[in-house]
């Protein structure tokens, strides 16, 4: 199995005590099969960043602010991503589009600010249950990648990693069927290889675990997970990105 890029998003979980024995789990193994990545709430990036800083596992943030600067309380550019030490973020999570009502155009400009400092972006598309139910997967995914083709070149999508996270999968014990997630990623590479990007990096996100991992990452297209609950524990998480 070729190299592929393990996610962790550790989403609004944690505290000072609990990233530390992760991290000391992650620090005690020192290498790992696949690309891994963790991502932590804001507050323990630049510690993880630091702790993280001599291996070869990388930090990433869960959101990022569509400008630079400004007057935006509570918000996180970029630039101090990139200056605390992160090297990648994920952009567009269904979490945030429901909750705060984050748009496709939105999700657009929050991925040309990572680029710009060269943070690796990893957007979220996928279905809610009630659009799967009737029959809009394709329709959804082409109408979130779509935005993206409006505002990206070839070249700056082929720099983002697509994560398919049907929203009916997340948190709910059950990865998606295998079929599904096929159907999903052919559909995504067929899409982005029709725009010119040729080289993106297709993720699944969604009840990932380390019983299932290694079946997920045998379909075709997948080239990573994103995990949620499973990546705060530094077992699992080390487990995930060792599979064969
Ligand atoms: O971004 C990861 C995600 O939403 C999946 O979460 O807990 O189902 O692995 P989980």
């Amino acid at each position: 199995m070729s190299q592929k890029l393990i996610v962790g998003n550790w989403k609004m979980h944690g505290s000072r005590a609990s990233v530390q024995s992760i991290l000391a789990q992650l620090k005690a193994a020192q290498t790992s099969r696949h690309t891994l990545v963790v991502c932590p709430p804001y507050p323990y990036l630049a510690m993880c960043a630091a702790a993280l800083e001599d291996s070869p596992i990388a930090v990433g943030a869960q959101d990022v602010a569509a400008s630079t600067h400004g007057a935006q309380t509570g918000a996180v550019s970029a630039e101090m991503l990139a200056d605390n030490g992160c090297r990648y973020v994920i952009v567009g999570h269904s979490e945030r589009r429901l909750a705060h009502s984050e748009s496709d155009a939105m999700i657009a400009e929050k991925i040309v600010r990572s680029l710009s400092v060269d943070l690796r972006p990893i957007v979220c598309i996928g279905e809610s249950y009630p659009q799967r139910q009737a029959g809009l997967t394709e329709t959804i995914l082409f109408r979130q990648l779509g935005t993206l083709t409006q505002k990206l070149s070839p070249e700056q999508l082929s720099r983002v990693a697509i994560a398919y996270e049907p929203v009916w999968a997340i948190g709910s014990g059950k990865a998606a069927p295998k079929n599904d997630i096929l159907h999903a990623h052919r559909c995504i590479r067929q899409y982005l290889n029709a725009y010119g990007s040729h080289s993106n990096t297709l993720l699944y996100g969604g009840s990932v675990n380390p019983q299932n991992a290694e079946e997920l990452l045998s379909i075709a297209h997948v080239n990573g997970l994103l995990v949620g609950g499973a990546s705060l524990n530094g077992e699992h998480l080390l487990c995930i990105a060792n599979t064969c």
